[in-house]
C-alpha cells in the first residue's frame, strides 16, 4: 500500500508527518518479508510506535491550538490504535505477528487519515482564516 495524494489534508506539516508514516509502513512491509524477520519486524514496530507518538503529539496539539470541538474523540481515537499496537509489539516477542500488525496498521492509517483527520480540516482552515483576518 503507498501514498496517494487523495490522502492530503492541505496542512503542509501534517501532510509531511503523514507521508513519513506511510514511508515507515513501506518498511514495515519491507520488514515482514525479510530472512530476518524477527529482529526487523521489531525494530518497525518500534520506528513506528515511536514517530506515531510524535506526530500525534503535534496533531493533538494544533487541534488543541484552534479549539476543534472534537478533540476528545479524536484524542481517544489515537490512544485506542497505541494501544492496539502496544498489544501487538508485546505478542511480537512470542510470536509471528506480521499477518495481523499489517492488516492494523493499513485499515488504521488509510482509515485515520483518510476520515478522522481529514474531518478537522475545514475546522482548521476556518480557524487559521479566521486568526489571520483579525490580526
Ligand atoms: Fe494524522
Ligand atoms: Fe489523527
Amino acid at each position: 500500500m503507498s501514498w496517494t495524494d487523495s490522502l492530503l489534508t492541505g496542512i503542509d506539516e501534517i501532510d509531511k508527518q503523514h507521508q513519513v508514516l506511510f514511508d515507515v509502513l513501506a518498511r514495515l512491509e519491507l520488514a515482514v518479508s525479510s530472512e530476518d524477520k524477527w529482529s526487523a519486524v521489531h525494530f518497525a514496530i518500534v520506528e513506528l510506535t515511536n514517530f506515531m507518538n510524535i506526530h500525534f503529539a503535534v496533531e493533538e496539539a494544533l487541534l488543541r491550538l484552534h479549539g476543534y470541538p472534537d478533540l476528545d474523540a479524536h484524542i481517544a481515537a489515537h490512544r485506542a490504535f497505541s494501544a492496539d499496537l502496544a498489544k501487538i509489539k508485546q505478542h511480537s516477542i512470542r510470536q509471528d505477528v506480521s499477518d495481523e500488525m499489517m492488516v492494523l496498521v493499513k485499515t488504521w492509517l488509510v482509515e485515520h487519515i483518510g476520515v478522522v483527520d481529514k474531518a478537522y480540516v475545514s475546522h482548521l482552515r476556518t480557524a487559521a482564516v479566521l486568526k489571520s483576518g483579525g490580526s
